[in-house]
């Protein structure tokens, strides 16, 4: 199959059909409707969750991981530290092959700052059963402001595909009532 040359020189210049018009309206009109909508689910939806998002090497990320860990860890459970941080405090959750580093444990209706980065490829947090998913890249970090309001054990999940153990890449945060 040949790519030929149009019939008219100025191809571009043609009357618009009156339902592509139509269509095209619509389908800016939507647009529209939909970027209020951003706005309006951030603030009142149930499904948006707010990050900050900041710049940070891999390294000074595990750094400050290991001090956490080094201040908070009460127990050890499969061979991993299980760190219960001080409410209102900061806390590192490090995503590496295959691994969520360390296991977390809140208090109900306390607030923390939870810091979420990788230190080797792009992994996807996703907190089960309550279905939050935020992608996690080395090189930034998100903190989310959280307050869980439920005792129970959480699982955390890798959704994204980061090679051959990816589906062992379970982690665990339990929240517990004081
Ligand atoms: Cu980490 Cu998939």
């Amino acid at each position: 199959m040949a790519v030929t040359s149009p019939l008219e020189r100025i191809w571009w210049k043609q009357p618009i059909h009156r339902v592509e018009l139509i269509w095209v309206v619509v389908a800016f009109l939507w647009g529209l409707i939909m970027f209020a909508m951003m706005i309006y689910w951030h603030a009142y939806g149930r499904q948006n969750l707010s990050t900050e998002t900041y710049r940070i090497s891999p390294a000074e990320f595990y750094d400050k991981t290991e001090a956490m860990i080094a201040k908070y860890t009460v127990r050890e459970e499969r061979g991993l530290p299980v760190v219960h941080p001080r409410p209102g405090s900061d806390v590192y959750l490090t995503a590496r092959v295959w691994l969520w580093y360390p296991i977390l444990e809140f208090e109900k209706g306390q607030t923390y700052r939870l810091h979420l980065s990788s230190i080797d490829l792009q992994h996807g947090f996703s907190l089960q059963p309550m279905n939050v998913n935020i992608q996690v890249h080395p090189g930034y970090e998100h903190v989310l402001t959280i307050t869980p309001d439920q005792a129970q054990e959480y699982a955390i999940v890798c959704n994204e595909y980061c090679g051959l153990g990816h589906h062992t890449m379970l982690g665990k945060l339990y929240v517990v009532s004081k």
